[in-house]
């Protein structure tokens, strides 16, 4: 069996997806799965699971983020509503986190995120201004962060913040994407581009990679370059399961962002509503779907497309069994690569390609009819 590094797999042609991969074990000595240290650091914090949720509005508000941030996850308040309305979910997460046990309060991160260009800066003062102390993170969230849009707004930004705020900024799909944000002073980089659930950008493009191949990429990049070793990669888009989250760290990844795991959830913003068939559901929605653009700006402009879609998804429920769920699995992968923390998981771990039916023979068949 031909087994691939991350460093095979960055120089691996083609790119890979995650379906295209398994782990393979090895001799392990961990005797619980409650032994593993599942911690890892991003831009600065700790989290104790590794999932960052997305900053959608179908997604984070500060409902989310403090639930998350309590479960040692974490979550980025979405910039999709106006200036103040995103200045009260600052508030009200402050709130929370005031509300809260010392142990618990410190866990929760507060993260707002901007965008680009003169309104991202007018967002940006503004919360600068009113909660300069209270920052964990800002991100600086647009589709193609390796643009010069993302880098007179991250110059900005880092003179403003310095090193006292963690710079969250992405999304960038290649090593070059990555150490061309890294040098400019992020200290996480979103990696990912096109693999989102809801996202149509390598339908109505053509461009894209698959988000593993990316990070292994973008960790390829990190290691040549000391002065990267404190920027976080968070693996973001097409995380479906807890192995995806596994094979993101091995490739690199220090976490991973999700929107549609947590989507959904009693915790994501928006209302539950009853279909005809009498199930409940709630709104998933890619931010560049026409429905945010008839919302937001009347419509998507004559001569331009969405690159993302809207759909409807089957209520969940709370956010937390979902969360330990993937935390679960895990805890569980890290006694299959004998690992008693993430940089052992990576260091201990080696890919397996695999086939249409090894995939097939992966998922729980004996449920089939
Ligand atoms: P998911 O976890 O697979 O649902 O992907 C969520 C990710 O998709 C987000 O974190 C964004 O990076 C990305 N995304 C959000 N909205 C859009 C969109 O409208 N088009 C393309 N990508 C999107």
């Amino acid at each position: 069996m031909k087994k691939y590094s991350y460093r095979d797999l960055a120089n691996f042609s083609p790119s890979l997806a995650y379906d295209d991969v398994l782990l393979v074990p090895t001799f392990s000595s961990i005797r619980s799965r409650l032994e593993p240290e599942t911690t890892t650091t991003v831009a600065g914090k700790s989290l104790t699971i590794p999932i960052v949720s997305s900053p959608m509005d179908t997604i984070t508000d500060y409902k989310m983020a403090s639930v998350l941030g309590r479960l040692g996850a974490s979550g980025i308040i979405h910039r999709f509503l106006s200036v103040e309305d995103q200045l009260g979910q600052i508030a009200k997460l402050l709130d929370e986190k005031a509300k809260t046990d010392k142990f618990n309060s410190e866990k929760i991160i507060v993260a707002p995120a901007i965008g680009v260009g003169r309104e991202g800066l007018y967002r940006f003062e503004k919360i600068w201004r009113e909660f300069s102390t209270s920052l964990d993170w800002i991100a600086i969230d647009i589709a193609n962060g390796h643009s010069s849009l993302m880098l007179e707004t991250l110059s900005h930004v880092k003179s403003k913040v310095g090193n006292s705020v963690g710079i969250v900024a992405g999304n960038v799909a290649t090593g070059e994407g990555f150490s061309c944000l890294a040098e400019a002073g992020a200290d996480a980089i979103r990696v990912g581009i096109g693999g989102g659930s809801i996202c149509k950008t390598r339908i109505m493009t053509g461009f894209g990679v698959p988000t593993l191949s990316s990070v292994a990429d973008c960790y390829r990049e990190k290691q040549k370059n000391n002065l990267y070793s404190h920027v976080s990669i968070i693996a973001d888009g097409g995380i479906r399961n807890p192995a995806d989250v596994v094979k993101s760290i091995v490739a690199g990844a220090d976490c991973v962002m999700v929107g549609r795991v947590f989507a959904a959830t009693k915790e994501s913003p928006g209302e539950v509503f009853k279909s005809a068939n009498g199930k409940m559901y709630k709104v998933y929605r890619g931010m560049a779907s026409e429905e945010v653009q008839i919302d937001a700006k009347n419509g998507l402009k004559p001569g331009t497309c969405a690159e993302g879609v809207s759909t409807t998804i089957p209520y969940k429920g709370s956010v937390e069994p979902i969360a330990m769920e993937f935390l679960g699995g895990l805890r569980s992968a890290m006694t299959y690569a004998n690992a008693k923390d993430i940089l052992e998981l990576r260091q201990n771990t080696m890919f397996a390609q695999i086939t249409g039916s090894g995939l097939d023979e992966s998922h729980a068949f004996g449920t089939k009819k």
